[in-house]
């Protein structure tokens, strides 16, 4: 092989890596927490921060951007027209069977009430629609 065979390799091996980022978005599990908009939040979001953070980000991650154990809610899934209210608090209570990803199941979460589950809500669809979701 010579060196200029070797240059077009290289090349068609850059920009094939570089669509494949583009179209399949890098391995990661979450979204980019650097990029992620934090409104002003309403007084119940904030106290839903709270909650949300004791009981939530474990695996959906601070400010909801996601983690190795589950997705970020900034994603189109998640959209209030598509998880609505209700997704979330089956979500606490029941748990889920993994179906949108590979992160395997949601277990029930103990110890959270349905008062501060209508507050992680508020929280969540604030940083949502912030973030253009
Ligand atoms: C132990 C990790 C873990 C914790 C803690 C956790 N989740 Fe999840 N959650 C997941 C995973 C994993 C999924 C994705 C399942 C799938 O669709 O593949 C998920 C999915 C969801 C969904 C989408 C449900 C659906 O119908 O697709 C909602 C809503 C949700 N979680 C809400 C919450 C809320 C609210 C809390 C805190 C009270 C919470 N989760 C805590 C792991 C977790």
């Amino acid at each position: 092989m010579n060196i200029k065979m070797l240059a077009a390799l290289a090349l068609i091996l850059s920009v094939s890596y570089a669509a494949w980022t583009l179209f399949i978005g890098p391995s990661k599990a979450g979204e980019d927490a650097t990029s992620i908009i934090i409104p002003e939040f309403s007084q119940a979001a904030q106290t839903g921060q709270i909650a949300f953070e004791e009981s939530c980000a474990a695996c959906h991650g601070i400010n909801a951007a996601g983690t190795e154990n589950g997705p970020t809610f900034l994603h189109a899934f998640y959209k209030a027209g598509h998880h609505g209210d209700s997704a979330f608090v089956n979500a606490a209570k029941n748990g889920v069977r993994a179906h949108h990803w590979r992160f395997g199941n949601m277990p029930p979460v103990e110890g959270v009430t349905d008062d501060e589950l209508l507050l992680i809500i508020k929280y969540v669809r604030e940083l949502q629609v912030a973030n253009g979701y």
